[in-house]
């Protein structure tokens, strides 16, 4: 597979970004606000196939010592090729000095310890939909 990998956001269509993660069962907002997460982002990842965006992902840091991975989803049909896994090395290669922190989604726990990601026992999180967030199974 002839794949394009970008580490910026010029020519990226929000509108996939947003209609990608809305497929995937993820959060998704209006395009605008997923435009404005990715470019005040440290570190993003896109993965294009034939000029299609079929991957993204991006971290927020200090470029210090912290980091934290967030809306990270391949397009369904491209899913199950190592293509998840070539963004999150190539997200990771941009955090290498960092503790990166995430939260997986329900099922999704696997993924990330493959790249060497383990459960927090003391991880916790303020979210603004925390009904929305237990419901989905990730908080207790
Ligand atoms: C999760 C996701 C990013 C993985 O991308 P992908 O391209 O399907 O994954 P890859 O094909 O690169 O798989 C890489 C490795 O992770 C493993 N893997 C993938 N999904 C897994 C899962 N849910 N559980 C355990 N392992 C998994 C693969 O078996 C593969 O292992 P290998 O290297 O030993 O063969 C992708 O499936 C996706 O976008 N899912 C929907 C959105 C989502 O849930 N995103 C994560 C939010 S936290």
């Amino acid at each position: 597979m002839n794949l394009d990998v970008k580490k910026d956001c010029v020519g990226v269509e929000w509108k996939t970004v947003s209609e990608t993660l809305k497929r995937v069962g993820m959060a998704f907002h209006e395009p605008e606000l997923h435009r404005k997460a990715f470019e005040a982002s440290h570190a993003k990842v896109f993965i294009y196939h034939a000029g299609q965006l079929i991957g993204f992902g991006r971290a927020l840091s200090d470029d210090a010592y912290q980091a934290a991975v967030y809306d990270c989803a391949i397009v369904p049909e491209f899913q199950g090729k190592g293509i998840g896994k070539i963004l999150m090395n190539n997200l990771l290669s941009q955090l290498s000095h960092c503790n990166v922190i995430l939260y997986a989604a329900p099922g999704k726990e696997g993924f990330y310890q493959a790249h060497g990601f383990r459960k927090l026992k003391t991880g916790m999180a303020l979210f603004q939909k925390s009904d929305l967030m237990k419901k989905h199974g990730i908080t207790e």
